[in-house]
């Protein structure tokens, strides 16, 4: 098979900053049993809160149409998101129709909770890759990153499972927040130092609007890199492809890689190639965004696959969304500014 990424597609269908549309970010959920502080928090999305009503969220079949129109637009790469996607009842018959459409690379991006039940049967069912959020390898504080009772063990549980069945390489992504989980990154690099798993140190951002972010909680990747650096080196590694959103570093004794994900010191806007689709059917072209368009209305309007492609093409030639960047230029962050939550539009 082909590589994805390297497709030679229409070069003229870039957005109005050059950027080509490679890779379509899918949320299957707005639901997660988890209630990660930077994410979800509980005094938000408690008993009260209001999930999508069923209705309202796309079918298996939406999704398949609309993710083979974006793969005849360019998109190489669908990666399923949440909430939490492994919440979906029957996901692995989703991964089976997407599997179906030609040269695309299907990756998943968990909480690993499920992972161990589910590996075997989303590794048949066509999923290439899994990512998964673990914050830290200590119990009481992964508990408090995320807020519930959950072990870690069990997480890594599903990680080996999900090994086991060829979902590699596996990404373990770790968002780092100051005063919270950074006296336990040095673990969680030491732990899968010598395996084929890549840790992704992840600087805390400011989306959505529930988290409280502020800078002050930020650690720079840099000071990251040098305090693994410091007790194994590490060299740069250059990107596996144009617009990936980690650096790359190996540890130069040869026992694997790590990412680091610096959205907010070094954006990555230039070359993104990401589009959003939330669970409910909307079409965003920035994780920062206040607003999508209702692809799924469309769809249920009768819409035919023309229109529905002469209208993702619009979006994207007019896509001029850049919001790292200008955040960290201009400090310009606009908490008055609704913006969309994580959860709800997918990682
Ligand atoms: P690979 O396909 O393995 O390269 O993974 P990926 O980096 O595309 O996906 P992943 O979902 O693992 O992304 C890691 C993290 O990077 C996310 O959880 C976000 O925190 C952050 N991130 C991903 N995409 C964007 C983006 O478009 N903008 C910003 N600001 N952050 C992003
Ligand atoms: N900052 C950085 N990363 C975040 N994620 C969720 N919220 C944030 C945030 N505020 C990441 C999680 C997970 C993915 C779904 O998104 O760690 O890996
Ligand atoms: Fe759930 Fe992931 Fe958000 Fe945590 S970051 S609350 S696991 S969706
Ligand atoms: Fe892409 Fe928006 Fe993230 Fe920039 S802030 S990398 S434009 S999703």
């Amino acid at each position: 098979m082909a590589k994805p990424h390297d497709h030679d597609y229409d070069d003229n269908f870039i957005d109005s900053l050059g950027r080509p549309l490679r890779d379509l970010r899918i949320s299957v959920t707005d639901r997660c049993n988890f209630r990660c502080q930077y994410c979800m928090p509980k005094e938000i999305f408690g008993p009260e809160f209001e999930f999508l009503p069923r209705e309202d969220i796309m079918s298996f079949e939406e999704i398949t149409r609309i993710a083979t129109l974006s793969a005849s637009l360019g998109v190489t790469k669908f990666r399923l998101t949440g909430g939490e996607p492994l919440l979906r009842a029957d996901l692995h018959k989703l991964v089976s129709k997407l599997h179906e459409i030609p040269n695309v690379e299907i990756a998943l991006t968990t909480n690993g909770t499920l992972l161990k039940n589910y590996a075997q049967l989303l590794s048949e069912s066509g999923l290439n890759r899994v990512t998964v959020s673990l914050d830290s390898l200590d119990d009481q504080t992964f508990r408090q990153m995320n807020d519930v009772s959950f072990p870690v063990k069990a997480v890594l549980e599903g990680i080996e499972t999900a090994g086991h069945f060829g979902l590699g390489p596996i990404k373990i992504n770790a968002v780092v927040r100051k005063g919270v989980n950074d006296h336990t990154l040095l673990d969680l690099a030491a732990y899968f130092r010598g395996t084929s798993h890549i840790v992704r140190f992840i600087e805390y951002m400011d989306v959505g609007n529930s988290n409280g972010w502020v800078m002050d909680e930020v650690i720079p990747s840099s000071r990251i890199l040098s305090l693994i650096g410091k007790i194994y080196p590490l060299e740069e590694l250059p990107s596996n492809y144009s617009g990936e959103v980690a650096s790359r570093y190996r540890y130069k004794d040869g026992a694997g890689e790590i990412g680091l994900i610096s959205s907010i010191t070094a954006p990555f806007c230039g070359n993104c190639t990401r589009a959003r689709l939330s669970a409910d059917g909307k079409f965003f072209t920035c994780l920062f965004a206040s607003s999508g368009t209702d692809i799924l209305k469309e769809i249920r309007s009768g819409a035919t696959d023309k229109h529905l492609i002469e209208m993702l093409k619009s979006i994207w030639l007019r896509r001029d969304d850049q919001y790292s960047e200008l955040r960290t230029k201009y400090m310009r962050l606009s908490p008055e500014e609704k913006k969309i939550e994580m959860s709800y539009i997918g990682g």
